[in-house]
Order: structure tokens, then C-alpha cells, then sequence
């Protein structure tokens, strides 16, 4: 009895410590679905919006509230499980300046003035509890973004006066809590760290993250918050603008995953945010670029080596590649649609930021095809005009991830390795192709778009012995191995061009329970949304030429 009632109140103390708090091991086997809270799902009758009047029809351009709230989250939340998804990033949840400014309103909760109290636009500390309550009911995760580095201010010209700052409604009102002005050279880390954000019409004044004052208050009300609304993950704001070292002891504080925007094109810079210890994680903008460039249109001008080398920077760069965030787009950049118009090469790189090392990132949206030009405030724009439609990119998500968590569930191995350990190895390239080796699947993406060409791409060696029958998870279609375990991937099947494939052997699909019999729901044809047949073999691998393989092995 002794033992027992000891144990029950360590476990006790253990909760209330967060040592059940979800870690980078947790998150690594997720996927995350970034959302601005205003935009992701309209008010409804058990979602009133806290905004009146609500413009009819949301325009981002006009960069006011459109009215979202927490709680209408939760009327979408069979909308993201539908699609696989088993945690959100959701924008910042803390009060915000709530005036007119030169460029309009905080409908998108970063211009924070106040960390300590919510932000009333989005609903009561009871909703947003009652938001994570529900995702935890489902198994979903919640990641909240923590926007602390710098306060608005409409004082342009004596921002930082005792009278501007009482002003300023802000929780830090000593000007000793602020750096001096200056405006960012975003060449010099120190003044990224040090000098404002903004411009002469929004002065971001940068709160100054050495002051011990400031350290101390942070650190206890991260833990606080943390342990008050029992949140899975952090997405920190403004990673780069804050020196490493307070991120340390921040993240410590948290005691939770935490995953930083570094937003930076450096493999070593980004990672030295992790290798380091300051944060567990940082968002791949390096990745990003590497996957942009491979599948975009214009301008064609990567040759898929690229991506290969990119692929061995992601995991010689970073300590724990395994939970660094791959994504496509965000609420800051263009929309990848916008800069890649085909769906065969937009589908390409989908499998890249699902099946690269790392936690895939879907900005709300994506799913839905938004292809809004230009960035910010255009890439915001409501998701309900969509009608949160089940459609072929949608489902192409769904897709990915259940094989991606089949695959982690399953811990099926080849030669000892299994998709988490192992590590994304290229075992053919040639300009407009690459396969790589990963676990039990070989999987291949290229940049040729739309519509077919007679060409093959042909893999010298997959691994698996010959005359091994190979299914494509994503189309089910069926493949034989050559000779040597050669394999000849034809782009003409079908009109549909150079589609990407995941291939796992036979017998592994059905452990998996993808393309089994009978065929199971949301089984794709390339670009419709039909089940595809799987009784005929596609494609017979008899390695022809060796010229097709134009590229060394590497
Ligand atoms: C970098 O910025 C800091 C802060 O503004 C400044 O003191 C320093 O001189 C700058 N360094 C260079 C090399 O420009
Ligand atoms: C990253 O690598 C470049 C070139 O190799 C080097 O100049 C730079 O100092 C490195 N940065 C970090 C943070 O290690
Ligand atoms: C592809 O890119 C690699 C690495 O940048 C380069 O060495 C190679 O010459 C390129 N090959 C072609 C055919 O463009
Ligand atoms: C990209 O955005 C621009 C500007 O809004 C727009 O004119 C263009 O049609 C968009 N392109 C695509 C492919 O959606
Ligand atoms: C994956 O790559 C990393 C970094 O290069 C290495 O430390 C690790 O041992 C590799 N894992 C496997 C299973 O090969
Ligand atoms: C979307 O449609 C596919 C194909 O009809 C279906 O299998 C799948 O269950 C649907 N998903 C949802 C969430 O309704
Ligand atoms: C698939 O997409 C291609 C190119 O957009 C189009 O020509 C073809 O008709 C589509 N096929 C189906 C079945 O929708």
C-alpha cells in the first residue's frame, strides 16, 4: 500500500511537472497542419465570431478579421482527420494590439503586446481549453506559436518613452525591457538579434531577450502557460531574431517539443539552433528552397542531383533530422501553387515533404490547391470558399500519410532498417529522376510534369532480388523487378506524365494494408479520384539500356 499511494502521488507530481509533456520522440512519427486561426474555419451557431460586424466575403487584401475562432476549429477537426492529420500549429493565441494600423488589423494574432493575457478575438481561456480537450480526445496534438520577440507600436516617434510604452498596453513598460532602435540588417545576425522589425509606420520594438527581468519573466510564464493549457508543442516565432542562448533556457522551461522559425537558406546556420541545444527543432526553410527549385516551372533549373545533395545536407546538417519540419508554403511565402501550376510536379514534391527525413508541415490550404499570387496578405485567405472539399490534392495528402504512419506503425524493416531509422539514400538520379532507398520502400520523384513522355527512368539495382512483385502504394499498380533487381519506370502510362512512386514489395503492402485486397477506400488513380486497378502488371522491369541511367549511383 505504501508503494502504491508513493507512486500515485509521484505520478501526480510528475503530471504537474509536465513530464508527460510530448517530446521531440513523440512528435517525430506526426504530421502538423499550420492554421491561422481567423482563417481556417467560419463562425458558426456553437462558434459565434468575436468580430462584428464579419465581412461577408473574406478578402485578405483588406487584412482584417474574417472570423475564426478557436472553437470553430473544432467544427473542422473530421475535415483534418480525413486528411491524416494528427496535430496543428495554430497561430498565436496571445493579446494583440487590437487598433487601426498603416497596414490594417492583427487578424493574424503576431503583432502580440501581451503574452500573459489571450486574445479575446479568438475566443475565452474556456475555449481554448475546451479546443485542446477535443484534440486530445482524438489523439491530436496541439503546437501553439509563441510570437515574444518584439511589441508594435503605433509611438513611432518616442517608442520607447515611459509615456509611449504605458501607452503601448504592452506587458513590458521599462525601456531598459527594450533594445535600442535600430532597423534590421538582415546581413549582420547581431542586429537580426538587436534591432527592430517593422518600418517607420509599425515600429516592432524588440524586446530585450538578455535582460535578466525579462529572461526570468518569460521562462516563468512559458512553464505556466505550458502546463495550464497541458500544449503538446511550440512553434517559436522569429527564431533567428532572438539569441541562441535565451532560447536555451527558454525551451528548458517549456518542457515541451519546440520547433523554431530560422528562417535562414543555411544548412549549418539552421542547424546550429538545434545541434546546439537551444531548441529542439527548426522549421527547414533550407529544404524548402532545395524542394522548390526541383519542381518548380520557372525556372527549371535544377537538375534532380540537386535535390539528392539536398537530401544528404538534411542529414548530415542537423543532430536529429528526423523532426525537422518540411513544408511547401507558409503564411509568409507564395503559395507553392503559385509557383509550381502543375499538379504532376506539385504531387512530386508532396511525396518529398512527406517521405524526406522529418515532420511534414501542410499549411492550411495547400490541401485545397490555394494558388493566391504573391505573399502575405495573400497567402491567408479564408479556407471556407472551398468547402472543404475532398478533392484530388486532399486526398493525395490522406494518402501520404497513411502510408507514412503505416509504415512507422508497422516497423517493417529491409535488411534491418526500418523507414524511421533508415536514412533516404539515392540509388539512381539522372537529371529529371531520382529514387532513393529508404527502409522497406524505394521511392522515386522527378521533375517532367505534365503530360507523358516516352521516356523511362530506369534503377540499376533496387535492392530487392529479381522477379520480386513490387506494388506502387500510391497508384497500386504492380511492378516485377528485372534482372539484378533493375526496374524501368515508364512515364507514357495514362496520359498522366511523370508521376511519383512508392514502391514497397508485395507482401509488405498487405502488411501494411495499402493496395491489399480488396482495394481500400482512397486508392488514387493519378489525377482523378477513382480506385485504380491493380490486377495488371504496369510495367515489366528489363533493364535495357545502361544509357538510361545517366547519372553515377551516389
Ligand atoms: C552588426 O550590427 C550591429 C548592431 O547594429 C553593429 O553594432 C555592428 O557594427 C554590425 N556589424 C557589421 C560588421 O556591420
Ligand atoms: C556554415 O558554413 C559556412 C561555409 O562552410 C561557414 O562560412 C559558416 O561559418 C558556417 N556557419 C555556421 C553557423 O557554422
Ligand atoms: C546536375 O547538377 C549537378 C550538381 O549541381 C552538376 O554537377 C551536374 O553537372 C548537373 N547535371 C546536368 C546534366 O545538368
Ligand atoms: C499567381 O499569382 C498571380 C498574382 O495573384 C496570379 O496572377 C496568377 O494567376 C497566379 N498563378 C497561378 C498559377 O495561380
Ligand atoms: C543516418 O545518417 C546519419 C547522419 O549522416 C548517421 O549518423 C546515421 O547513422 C545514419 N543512420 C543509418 C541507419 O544509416
Ligand atoms: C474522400 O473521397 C475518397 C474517394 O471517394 C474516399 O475514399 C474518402 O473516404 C473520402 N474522404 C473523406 C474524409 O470523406
Ligand atoms: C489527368 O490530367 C491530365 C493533365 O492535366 C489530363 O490531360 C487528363 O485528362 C487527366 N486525366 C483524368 C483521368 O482526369
Amino acid at each position: 500500500m505504501r508503494f502504491s499511494s508513493a507512486a500515485a502521488l509521484l505520478a501526480a507530481a510528475a503530471s504537474l511537472h509536465g513530464v508527460n509533456a510530448a517530446t521531440a520522440d513523440d512528435w517525430k512519427s506526426r504530421n502538423i497542419y499550420q492554421l491561422l486561426t481567423d482563417r481556417f474555419a467560419p463562425p458558426s451557431d456553437t462558434a459565434p465570431a468575436r468580430t462584428n460586424p464579419v465581412p461577408e466575403t473574406c478578402d485578405p487584401v483588406a487584412q482584417t478579421w474574417c472570423g475564426g475562432t478557436w472553437l470553430s476549429i473544432i467544427d473542422k477537426l473530421d475535415y483534418l482527420q480525413g486528411m491524416g492529420v494528427d496535430a496543428i500549429w495554430i497561430s498565436p493565441v496571445h493579446q494583440n494590439i487590437d487598433v487601426h494600423t498603416p497596414y490594417n488589423y492583427a487578424y493574424h494574432g503576431y503583432w502580440v503586446n501581451d503574452v500573459t493575457k489571450l486574445n479575446p478575438r479568438f475566443g475565452s481561456e474556456q475555449d481554448l481549453q475546451t479546443l485542446i480537450s477535443e484534440l486530445h480526445k482524438r489523439d491530436m496534438y496541439i503546437m501553439v506559436d509563441i510570437a515574444i520577440n518584439s511589441i508594435p507600436t503605433l509611438n513611432q516617434n518616442d517608442a520607447l518613452s515611459s509615456e509611449s510604452l504605458a501607452a503601448d498596453n504592452s506587458m513590458w513598460t521599462d525601456p531598459a525591457y527594450f533594445h535600442k532602435q535600430c532597423w534590421i540588417d538582415y546581413s549582420n545576425q547581431t542586429s537580426c538579434e538587436i534591432c527592430w522589425f517593422g518600418d517607420a509606420n509599425l515600429p516592432l520594438m524588440d524586446v530585450n531577450t538578455e535582460h535578466p527581468y525579462v529572461i526570468s519573466t518569460l521562462n516563468t510564464w512559458i512553464k505556466d502557460f505550458v502546463t495550464k493549457y497541458n500544449i503538446d508543442g511550440l512553434r517559436l516565432d522569429a527564431g533567428k531574431h532572438i539569441p541562441p542562448e535565451f532560447w536555451s533556457g527558454f525551451t528548458q522551461s517549456a518542457g515541451v517539443f519546440t520547433i523554431g522559425e530560422v528562417y535562414d537558406g543555411s544548412w549549418n546556420f539552421t542547424a546550429s539552433y538545434q545541434n546546439g541545444g537551444h531548441m529542439d527543432s527548426v522549421l527547414g526553410f533550407p529544404m524548402n528552397g532545395a524542394i522548390s527549385k526541383a519542381f518548380s516551372i520557372k525556372p527549371k533549373n535544377s537538375n534532380m542531383t540537386d535535390l539528392g545533395v539536398a537530401v544528404g545536407q538534411q542529414l548530415s546538417s542537423y543532430n536529429n533530422p528526423r523532426v525537422i519540419g518540411n513544408f511547401l508554403e507558409n503564411h509568409d511565402m507564395t503559395r507553392f501553387r503559385n509557383v509550381t501550376a502543375d499538379p504532376i510536379l506539385a504531387y512530386n514534391a508532396m511525396v518529398a515533404q512527406f517521405l524526406f527525413e522529418g515532420i511534414p508541415v501542410t499549411y492550411y490550404g495547400q490541401e485545397q490547391d490555394l494558388a493566391n499570387g504573391h505573399d502575405d496578405p495573400y497567402n491567408r485567405a479564408a479556407l471556407w470558399p472551398t468547402n472543404y472539399e475532398n478533392g484530388t490534392t486532399y486526398q493525395r495528402i490522406a494518402r501520404l500519410n497513411l502510408i507514412r504512419k503505416q509504415l512507422i506503425t508497422t516497423g517493417l524493416q529491409f535488411n534491418g532498417k526500418s523507414y524511421m531509422d533508415d536514412n533516404s539514400t539515392a540509388i539512381g538520379v539522372t537529371p529529371t529522376d531520382i529514387a532513393f532507398r529508404k527502409g522497406p520502400i524505394v521511392y522515386t520523384l522527378n521533375n517532367r510534369g505534365s503530360p507523358s513522355e516516352t521516356e523511362a527512368f530506369g534503377i540499376l539495382a533496387t535492392g530487392w532480388p529479381s522477379q520480386t512483385a513490387l506494388v506502387d502504394l500510391l497508384s497500386c499498380h504492380q511492378f516485377i523487378t528485372g534482372s539484378g533487381g533493375s526496374l524501368s519506370i515508364s512515364y507514357a502510362q495514362d496520359g498522366y506524365g511523370g508521376l511519383p512512386y512508392i514502391f514497397a514489395t508485395a507482401s509488405d503492402a498487405k502488411t501494411l494494408g495499402i493496395c491489399g485486397k480488396p482495394t481500400p477506400v482512397g486508392v488514387l488513380a493519378p489525377n482523378s479520384t477513382s480506385a485504380a486497378d491493380i490486377s495488371s502488371p504496369m510495367s515489366v522491369g528489363l533493364m535495357g539500356a545502361a544509357a538510361l541511367l545517366t547519372a553515377s549511383l551516389f
